[in-house]
């Protein structure tokens, strides 16, 4: 069976010191809970005191972007092999990056096949604009955005999706449960046709947008949501902790 995931990603918040603190505030209690996979994403000046803080721990680290060149000059950015050295995950294609910095899923894909040949595991955001869905296009772009993002990736060797509906970030307005399950059931159908069956049985996907210890178990209960992506409420580690404790509780 699939283990869920719970994912914080800090976005751009914390200082060194304050990830510091937010770390110690939850690794004890976080590392003993089971059966959940707990993942925490800081900004990447904060991936290396991180990593020495957890790492006798469960819990697994990711970064929040990577880029897809191995190294040379490229002001400002972190390569693929700099990310693997210290983390086992890495987030790609965040809604935010799509609409901040152009990232286009040309791009994504990219990222997401240079992630994989250093054997991260690319947690690969998709997810709707409110036009979008109030347009009753979410199936059409959902799709076409994970069929561009995997493109000539044979091998999706532990990826993780989030499905991310743009309109449920950081707004407070989540989907709903049973929302979220129909279209979840949809892309593990996507990945079905893409690849095969038994990819998409495997495959986790968790939902992302507005998750908080108050609407948790909504998703959790759903059959096809393997966890959360959670934002806002990953910077408080009390709330972090409760997310991740209710989704062990449901296993
Ligand atoms: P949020 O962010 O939980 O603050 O809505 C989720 C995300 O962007 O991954």
């Amino acid at each position: 069976m699939r283990t869920p995931v719970i994912a914080g990603n800090w976005k751009m918040n914390t200082t060194v010191t304050e990830a510091v603190a937010l770390v110690k505030a939850m690794r004890a209690e976080l590392s003993k809970v089971s059966n959940v996979e707990k993942v925490l994403c800081p900004p990447f000046v904060s991936l290396a005191p991180v990593k020495e803080l957890i790492k006798d721990s469960s819990i697994k680290l990711g970064a929040q972007d990577l880029y897809f060149t191995e190294k040379g000059a490229y002001t400002g950015e972190i390569s693929p092999v700099m990310v693997a050295d210290l983390c086992e995950l890495v987030i790609i294609g965040h809604s935010e990056r799509r609409q901040y910095f152009n990232e286009t899923s040309k791009v994504v894909n990219k990222k997401v096949a240079a992630a994989l040949e250093v054997g991260l595991k690319p947690i690969l955001c998709v997810g709707e604009k409110l036009a979008e869905n109030e347009a009753g296009k979410t199936e059409e772009v959902v799709s076409k955005q994970l069929k561009s993002s995997l493109a000539d990736i044979s091998n999706l060797d532990g990826l993780i999706i989030a499905y991310e509906p743009v309109w449920a970030i950081g707004t407070g307005r989540a989907a709903t449960g049973e929302q979220t399950n129909e279209t979840i059931a949809f892309i593990r159908r996507n990945i079905s046709g893409l690849y095969d069956d038994k990819v998409a049985q495997e495959i986790r996907i968790l939902y992302g947008g507005s998750v908080t210890a108050a609407n948790a178990a909504g998703f959790m209960v759903q059959p096809e949501i393997d966890g959360a992506l959670v934002g806002g409420a990953s910077l408080k580690a009390a709330e972090f902790l409760n997310i991740v404790i209710q989704t062990s509780a449901m296993g």
